[in-house]
C-alpha cells in the first residue's frame, strides 16, 4: 500500500494532486526517476512473498525546495520486520565515538537519553552509563526491539508519534539518527519532540546530507524509506513552524556524508552557535545526478557484460539497500552476479529484492574466490578491502560510487 505525497514536509506547502487542474508552480517538480522498484530492504527467504513494487521518483517542493519522494509506502509494510541492522563496523564505532563527544560538548545536562529509531540498541548501548544513566529506545521493528530489550536496552516497540510518546518523561538528550527522512509527518514529529523534551534538552538529528549525495553521485541512496533529502534550508523551514531552532550544525563522513542538526527549544537560555548555510536545492544539480545515474548504470552493465564474455565470475559485497537500487536499475539477476556477501545474520540466506540474487555470508568470498566483486557497501569499502586479504591477492574489486571503477 502507498499514498501520494500531498504536502511539503518542511514548509507544509500543499501540492496539487496528480491529474488535477492547477497552476504550474503548485506542482512538485520531478527531478530523478528510478522507475518502479521493489522495497530495498525486502530481503526474503525462499518461502516468503515479496511486499510489492513502488514508484521511486524524487520531486522538489516549488517553495522551500526540499527534495522528497512522490509516494509514501505504508510504514507497517516497511518496518514491521526490518532487515537493516546498525553496523558494528570500526567505521561506525569511530563515528559513534565522535558523535558522543560532540553531544557532550553541546549538552548542558546528560542524565537521560531517548533514541528514536534505535534499531537493535547499538548506539544506546554505547551511551549507557557513558554518561547517560537512563536510556530508552523507540523502534517500530519488532525483530529489532526484541534484540535491544534482550541486551538490556529498554525499547518501546512502535512509531515515534504524538500518540505513542505522550507518556514519556522529558529527556535531556533526544537522538534521531537516520530516521527523520523515513518519517512522513514532520509536523507530528516536531510536536512529539516537544512532548519528550524540557527547556534545556538537546535534540540531535542526523540525516544524509543531500549535497554530499549529489556530489558523490550516490543516487543509490534513493529508496522508499528515504522519503526526504535534507538540506539546511529545509530544516530551517521546518523549525520556523515549530518550537525549536537550529542550535548548531556539524557534518560527518558516515553513510557517504551526513549532517547533524543540534536543535534546542526556543525558550532555552543557551545561545545558538553560528553555522554555514547552504543554497536552496536546485533543479540543475538534481538533473545532473539523474544524468550521471544513467551513465553509471550503463557503465556497470557493460563492464559486467564484458567480464562475462571473457568467462569471468562476478560476485557482490554488501547487501545494503543501495545494492537493491543498483541491481534493479541495472536489471541484474543471479546470471550476472552469483551472490552477495554480507555479515548481517538477518540478511544471510535470503534473496535480494527484485534481482533474486542469493545473499550469503562474508566467508563465501574467500571460499569461492570469484574474479571480480562489486562492493555495493562503498561507504565501508576501505574496511571491507582490508579484511578480505585472500580475495585481494587474486580478485579485482569494482566500486560503483562516485563513479564505476575497477580498483
Ligand atoms: P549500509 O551502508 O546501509 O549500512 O549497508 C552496508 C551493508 O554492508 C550492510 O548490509 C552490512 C554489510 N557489511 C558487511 O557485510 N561487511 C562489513 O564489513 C561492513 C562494514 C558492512
Amino acid at each position: 500500500m502507498f499514498k501520494h505525497h500531498t504536502h511539503c514536509r518542511a514548509c507544509n506547502f500543499a501540492f496539487s494532486a496528480p491529474g488535477t487542474k492547477c497552476q504550474p508552480n503548485d506542482r512538485l517538480i520531478p527531478v530523478l526517476d528510478l522507475g518502479v522498484q521493489p522495497l530495498a530492504n525486502d530481503f526474503r527467504r525462499e518461502d516468503e512473498t515479496c511486499e510489492g513494487h513502488y514508484p521511486l521518483k524524487v520531486m522538489l517542493c516549488p517553495r522551500c525546495k526540499l527534495a522528497q519522494l512522490s509516494v509514501v509506502v505504508d510504514p507497517k509494510t516497511l518496518y514491521s520486520n526490518y532487515a537493516y541492522v546498525t553496523s558494528h563496523s570500526q567505521t561506525m564505532m569511530r563515528h559513534f565515538d565522535e558523535l558522543r563527544n560532540d553531544i557532550m560538548v553541546e549538552t548542558t545536562v546528560a542524565n537521560s537519553v531517548l533514541e528514536i529509531g534505535s534499531n537493535d540498541g547499538t548506539f544506546l548501548a554505547f551511551l549507557k552509563n557513558n554518561p547517560f544513566e537512563t536510556v530508552l529506545g523507540c523502534d517500530p521493528a519488532e525483530n529489532l526491539a526484541k534484540i535491544a530489550n534482550g541486551r538490556g536496552i529498554p525499547t518501546f516497540c512502535g512509531l515515534f508519534t504524538v500518540e505513542n510518546c505522550d507518556c514519556q518523561k522529558a529527556k535531556d538528550v533526544v537522538i534521531a539518527r537516520h530516521v527523520m527522512c523515513h518519517i512522513d509527518d514532520w509536523t507530528d514529529f516536531m510536536v512529539s519532540l516537544e512532548r519528550v523534551t524540557h527547556d534545556e534538552s538537546l535534540v540531535v538529528i542526523e540525516v544524509p546530507y543531500y549535497k554530499d549525495m549529489i556530489n558523490r553521485n550516490s543516487w543509490d541512496q534513493v529508496y522508499a524509506e528515504h522519503l526526504s533529502y535534507m538540506s539546511i534550508g529545509a530544516m530551517e523551514a521546518l523549525c520556523a513552524r515549530s518550537s525549536f531552532h537550529i542550535h548548531t550544525i556539524k557534518k560527518y563522513g558516515i553513510h557517504g556524508g551526513s549532517v547533524v542538526f543540534f536543535l534546542r527549544k526556543n525558550g532555552s537560555v543557551v545561545k545558538p552557535v553560528p553555522y554555514a548555510k547552504d543554497e536552496d536545492q536546485a533543479l540543475g544539480e538534481w538533473q545532473m545526478l539523474s544524468d550521471n545515474k544513467e551513465d553509471m548504470v550503463l557503465e556497470l552493465k557493460s563492464l559486467v557484460a564484458d567480464l562475462r564474455t571473457q568467462g569471468k565470475r562476478v560476485a557482490a559485497y554488501g547487501a545494503s539497500a543501495k545494492s537493491t537500487v543498483w541491481l534493479n536499475a541495472c536489471g541484474f539477476t543471479a546470471k550476472e552476479i552469483s551472490y552477495i556477501c554480507d555479515n548481517t545474520p538477518q540478511k544471510q540466506y535470503t534473496f535480494s529484492p527484485g534481482s533474486n540474487i542469493p545473499v550469503l555470508c562474508e566467508g563465501m568470498l574467500t571460499a569461492d574466490l570469484p574474479d571480480c566483486c562489486i562492493c555495493f557497501a562503498w561507504n565501508f569499502f576501505q574496511e571491507i578491502q582490508a579484511k578480505e586479504v585472500i580475495f585481494n591477492k587474486t580478485g579485482k574489486w569494482i566500486v560503483p560510487v562516485p563513479s564505476v571503477k575497477v580498483m
